[in-house]
């Protein structure tokens, strides 16, 4: 995909395969005048017919235009009013490329005079369209014999000021575009071919693509050495190896503490011996859904060069049932020294993450954030909306927030007082792995706070926000987004 900068002089000379108009039913931008004049006031008729009426995100297609040089138009509606939100922008250009992309367009032309967005500047707008177009073009093939043909546009031109600030705001878009269809993939990928092993490849993969970004990558040998038999009690049971994968980003200066970001990566869970039921337990493929974050994250913020130090570790395992499986009632001890009962196998993301998350702390990190699909309750509460957010400063929670908005990656601040740790007290350990039925997604982040006492830290409950379930069924690529648009702004992007 080249996707360029251009101020437009004069509209009818531009050379397209599609010239988009974003536009409102009384042509207030002047470019939208220009083409209506030069094709004969062809624009205004079809308004007054009633063939458009300038909703948001409202299409009209017309094949072929007199007096413009551009082989297409397609108008597209902004809502009749002086600023769109960000979520409408989002809807307008999205609209547009599937208008585009289903008449065969390869190449197309943005004309945004008319667009205003609240509270975002119009380097935001170049920076969504990039993300969005490449996001666009996402297609899943691996196991399929005849995958979706891809996405017809290659070129995309913006109406704007070719510099070099813009220029650099266009490419990182594209690199978070590219870092969320790579979640999105493996997300996708079924769990026989996405393992461990075959996260800790990817992993290794970005250490050769990229200069600035080492890869190792712990055996259970290791994790067992480490005192890591949390997370080893969840691996206990299937014949994949775990491994924790570690993932430096240094861009910043030696002496800049890392931000580390830390994924569940349960690339199976039949929920072990406490067994899941049968009915959608394939879409437990995605329960490494964080993990995938971490990846397409890491591979964004190295391709965008940004000056950030940053860490992604890896928790991967499978959550299997077989004779040496983990059962219920058994206690295992953390890297931490706390033991933990496990009442309940499915409770397995928060067994992995807490021995992760003690291993964070070795770097000294300026902020931890994980990223986990932990809870069914998560999605009973915010559904597919909002990630759940947890942490333990509300300044940071805040922080987190805003760049999610931003992002248009939204999350939600979740309580996570001290009334609710009680639901995890044992007669038999440390700490109980479930707290009951009550507030599941805050007692799985109770559980978790236990082990992050001494560094800022925030959990992402991504259970909802991942995936879509349905006819649609398939990875989001979320919280790429968020996540990129936090480092980036480390770096005050
Ligand atoms: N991976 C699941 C959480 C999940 C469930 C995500 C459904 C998305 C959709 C997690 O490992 C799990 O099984 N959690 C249990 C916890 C319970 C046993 C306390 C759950 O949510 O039921
Ligand atoms: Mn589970
Ligand atoms: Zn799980």
């Amino acid at each position: 995909m080249q996707i360029s900068l251009k101020p437009c002089k004069d509209v009818t000379t531009v050379t397209t395969d599609c010239l988009m108009l974003i536009v409102d039913r009384s042509l207030n931008a002047e470019i939208a005048k220009a083409v209506d004049s030069a094709s004969g006031n062809t624009i205004s008729q079809l308004i007054k017919r009633g063939d458009f009426n300038g909703d948001v995100a409202e299409t009209l297609y017309l094949p072929s235009v007199s007096g413009i040089k551009a082989q297409r138009l397609l108008l597209i509606g902004n809502g009749n009013k002086a600023e769109l939100k960000d979520s409408e922008f989002d809807k307008v250009i999205n609209a547009g490329i599937k208008e585009a992309a289903k008449a065969g367009c390869k190449d197309i032309s943005i004309m945004l005079d008319a667009t205003s967005v609240t509270d975002r500047k119009s380097s935001w707008q170049y920076q969504r369209i990039s993300q969005l177009i490449i996001t666009a073009s996402y297609r899943y093939t691996a196991t399929l014999s005849n995958p979706k043909s891809a996405l017809s546009i290659h070129r995309v031109t913006l109406q704007g000021p070719n510099t070099e600030s813009n220029r650099n705001i266009v490419q990182s878009g594209a690199s978070i575009g590219k870092g969320i269809n790579i979640a999105r993939n493996l997300g996708d990928l079924p769990g026989n071919i996405c393992t461990p092993n075959h996260l800790a490849s990817e992993a290794r993969a970005l250490g050769r693509k990229y200069d600035s970004v080492t890869v190792s990558v712990l055996d259970e040998k290791k994790m067992s050495q480490l005192g890591m038999h949390s997370l080893l009690s969840v691996t206990a049971g299937t014949d994949q190896p775990a491994r924790l994968i570690v993932i430096e980003h240094k861009g910043g200066k030696k002496t800049d503490k890392p931000h580390v970001l830390v994924g569940k990566g349960i690339t199976f869970d039949t929920g072990g011996i406490s067994l899941k039921p049968g009915a959608k337990m394939d879409e437990m493929k995605y329960d490494m859904c964080g993990a995938a974050s971490v990846v397409g994250t890491m591979n964004a913020i190295a391709e965008m060069g940004l000056k950030v130090n940053a860490v992604g570790i890896i928790a991967a395992a499978e959550n299997m049932p077989n004779g040496n499986a983990t059962k219920p009632g058994d206690v295992v001890k953390s890297m931490s020294g706390q033991t933990i009962e496990v009442l309940n196998t499915d409770a397995e993301g928060r067994l992995v993450l807490c021995d992760a998350l003690t291993y964070a702390g070795k770097f000294k990190p300026a902020s931890v954030i994980d990223i986990a699909t932990l809870t069914g309750a998560c999605v009973v509460a915010l559904g597919k909306h909002a990630s759940g957010l947890f942490s333990n400063s509300d300044e940071f929670a805040a922080e987190l927030l805003e760049q999610g908005k931003l992002a248009q990656d939204r999350a939600w601040h979740m309580p996570l007082w001290d009334d609710y740790q009680q639901q995890l007290d044992s007669n038999f350990a440390d700490i109980a792995n479930i707290g009951g039925p009550e507030a599941g997604s805050v007692t799985a982040a109770c559980f978790l706070s236990r082990f992050t006492k001494d560094y800022r830290w925030a959990h992402l409950d991504i259970a909802g926000a991942a995936w879509n379930s349905g006819a649609n069924k398939g990875a989001t690529g979320r919280p790429v987004a968020l996540l990129c648009q936090y480092l980036a702004s480390k770096v005050g992007k």
